[in-house]
């Protein structure tokens, strides 16, 4: 089972971390046994380890070990090789397994840097918005990002949004139409591949910690989907006809989402709400929004700058909704 990284683990990833610094040379076993103060037959036994779980190391006797690939894992030190951000992700906490990510990030919030992140391969009680459960299996990308906005509670659905457009932005990258649905899905060609959890911490009028739970169904497959969702869903392996190298998604999004998290802090909400706007899919749309305790028909006019949707109803009455669950309904 997977738990949160022991010393034994710390060392494996020191050693994994050096290699991939430099990949394509050979590093000896006695530099890496000297740099990181362990023996050099620790040293053999933690490349030993990585060889099994799917790394090929090539050794000569002469000149030390040298990578040649990896497998497809979302090692913190493969993410921190080659990351593009100095404060998102410069701490990775990273599980084989775990309840929820969310659960682990708010658990140390209190106590890590802004920017932490916590990963993990898969979730066996992963949360989703409005109490609902979110299926989180190998393949996909599950994490969680803390952050410490000095901002009222009030408006932690602006971080949301932020979240969401770094997500989109990140997909469009690789050439796929991502698109947003209010308040934060984010769809390809209509159907949803990513769901964003935010949960705050906060006194009455600021935030302590922000938890921000991103979830992708990046290499998974869509039959494995429960039935509920088969229609409604797809992956990033459905929509790119094959597997998307994990360790680069998530390097672009952590960089895509502290350009947009800066940009936040220094020009505050209008630009991002801007953004947001030209990425939805909800704007425009004749949708049904449920909320606890009624449902509304309308048409989604715009957002205000609480996130707040603002929709037309048929009697040309403007409704403003806070929170709920969105539908976008097909016009006759
Ligand atoms: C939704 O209902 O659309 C939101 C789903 C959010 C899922 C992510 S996966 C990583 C993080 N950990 C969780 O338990 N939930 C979020």
């Amino acid at each position: 089972m997977g738990s949160e990284m022991n010393i034994r683990d710390k060392i494996k990833d020191n050693i994994l971390e050096k290699l991939l610094a430099r990949r394509g040379e050979h590093v000896s076993g006695e530099e890496l046994a000297h740099e990181l103060a362990v023996s050099r037959a620790t040293i053999w036994k933690h490349i030993q380890a990585l060889r099994t779980e799917g790394y090929m190391i090539e050794s000569s006797t002469n000149l030390g070990y040298s990578l040649v690939s990896s497998p497809d894992r979302l090692a913190p030190a493969e993410i921190k090789s080659g990351l593009k951000t100095s404060v998102i992700g410069r701490d990775i906490r990273y599980y084989r397994e775990t309840e929820s990510t969310n659960i682990i990030a708010r658990e140390i919030a209190g106590s890590v840097e802004e920017g932490t992140v916590v990963i993990a391969e898969s979730q066996t009680g992963g949360r989703g918005r409005l109490g609902r459960k979110w299926i989180s299996p190998e393949g996909g990308i599950w994490l969680s990002i803390i952050i410490k906005p000095k901002i009222q509670p009030l408006y932690a659905s602006r971080i949301t949004f932020l979240a969401g457009i770094s997500v989109a932005k990140t997909m469009r990258s690789y050439g796929l139409p991502a698109k947003i649905k209010w308040p934060n899905d984010v769809l390809i060609n209509g159907k949803k591949v990513c769901g964003i959890l935010t949960e705050i911490e906060a006194e009455i009028d600021q935030i302590e910690y922000c938890v921000v739970g991103i979830g992708i169904d990046a290499n998974v497959d869509t039959e494995s989907f429960p039935e509920e969702i088969r229609d409604t869903s797809t992956s990033l392996k459905k929509e790119l006809g094959g597997e998307i190298d994990r360790v680069g998604f998530v390097q672009r999004l952590l960089a895509e989402f502290e350009a947009l998290y800066l940009e936040f802090q220094e020009d505050g909400f209008s630009s991002i709400l801007e953004q947001w706007r030209n990425i939805s899919a909800t704007i425009g749309e004749w949708v049904k929004i449920t909320t606890q305790t009624r449902t509304i028909y309308g048409e989604a006019i715009g957002v205000d700058s609480e996130g707040a949707l603002i929709l037309e109803t048929g009697e040309g009455k403007l409704e403003k909704i806070v929170a709920g669950n969105c539908e976008h309904l097909r016009r006759l």
